[in-house]
């Protein structure tokens, strides 16, 4: 028996995660699911975005589904961005997140690449600073933090084509990214000589991802770097209604698809569920059941070739109108 903590969060994660709850029990696997509060809603509700209960519960499943978390621009006082606080607090210190071709209108042909975010660090610290007209914040880069963020990245490289390119702006922070960087290079080339490490500045790596996206394998990178590239890569096979993602850390595993609360969309049921029903598929192959993830892969793959869709990829189908579709695909397969 699997357990597994479902967080639904704000928004459209109200939606997309029951919608791939349906979808995970159509499949028959034995789980139980528990369900915790986490967001926006809950700190107005509670006083805190993540309550300890909803730690423990992740600390006690066996893997946890997240939807989406608000987080307003502005700064309000006891706020801490559920996601991140979840990331850091149980030191889920790598985010993985895919970029596959799939068969949609306007996606890259020949794409499947891997990124591999450092996710406990650099801007995401969180420490900034007011003095009068003037902000400054702080980055923080460890040698043990990036040196474990190599390794995920080399045995993601050696699954796959094992090629990893590490991105970096060490040219303009030197100490910081260069850190980062040399740290990286050294423990791939010493620990993983089977696998092949090349650098690219950040702004170059936009570039080439756009105009040469098949060329990567693996990329590794620090906190925002892959928080933006991330969006670009998913942009390039179908966008954020499609793309999925995964927090791991020595114990604990949190997999929640890209995209966030979607406030323009939330609450009339026409939100993408295949971001996170994909993002189910990562967590059943975490779980070991390879074989329902490929099952469920495909049928996401049948829906997306023969509709219906929803509104982000140009139908007009509605969340639980392709829920009910992929669930259908996959029991015919
Ligand atoms: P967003 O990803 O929520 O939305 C960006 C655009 O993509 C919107 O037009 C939205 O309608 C569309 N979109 C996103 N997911 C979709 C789906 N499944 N189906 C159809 N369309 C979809 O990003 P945005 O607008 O920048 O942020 C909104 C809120 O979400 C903010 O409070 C932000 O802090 C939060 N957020 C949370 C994340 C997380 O929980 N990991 C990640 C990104 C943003
Ligand atoms: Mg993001």
């Amino acid at each position: 028996m699997h357990k597994i903590c479902l967080i639904p969060g704000d928004g459209i994660g109200l939606e997309v995660i029951p919608a791939t709850r349906r979808v995970l029990e159509a499949t028959g696997l034995p789980i139980t699911f528990i369900t915790a509060d986490a967001g926006w809603s809950t700190f107005e509700r509670l006083g805190t975005s993540v309550p300890t209960a909803t730690l423990n519960a992740v600390r006690d499943a066996d893997a946890t589904l997240a939807g989406a978390f608000t987080s307003p621009s502005a700064k309000v006082a006891g706020f801490a961005g559920a996601i991140r606080y979840i990331r850091r607090t149980l030191d889920l210190y790598a985010n993985l997140r895919p970029a596959k071709t799939r068969p949609v209108p306007g996606c890259f042909q020949g794409v499947d690449m891997m990124m591999v975010r450092e996710n406990t660090e650099g801007l995401y610290v969180e420490v900034e600073r007011r003095y009068g007209d003037i902000a400054i914040a702080d980055v923080k880069i460890s040698r043990s933090s990036s040196e474990r963020i190599a390794r995920v990245a080399a045995e993601q490289a050696r699954a796959r084509r094992g090629v990893v390119h590490v991105v970096h702006k060490a040219n303009v922070l030197p100490l910081t990214s260069g850190l980062f960087l040399d740290t990286v290079m050294d423990v791939i080339r010493r620990e993983y000589p089977d696998v092949t490490a090349h650098d690219i500045i950040v702004d170059a790596c936009a570039m080439k991802l756009v105009r040469e996206p098949e060329s990567f394998d693996v990329l590794v990178t620090t906190n925002l770097f892959g928080d933006i590239l991330s969006d670009l890569m998913a942009g390039l096979v179908g966008g954020l209604g499609l793309a999925p993602s995964a927090n791991l850390g020595d114990a604990q595993a949190v997999f929640e698809p890209v995209h966030g609360s979607a406030p323009d969309i939330a609450g009339r049921g026409v939100a993408n569920p295949l971001a996170t029903i994909v993002t189910s598929c990562m967590m059943l192959d975490h779980l070991k059941e390879h074989e329902t993830a490929a099952r469920l892969q495909g049928a996401v793959d049948r829906v997306l070739e023969r509709g219906p869709l929803t509104r982000d990829l140009g139908g007009e189908a509605s969340t639980e109108e392709m829920t009910d579709a992929v669930i259908t695909a996959y029991l015919e397969a």
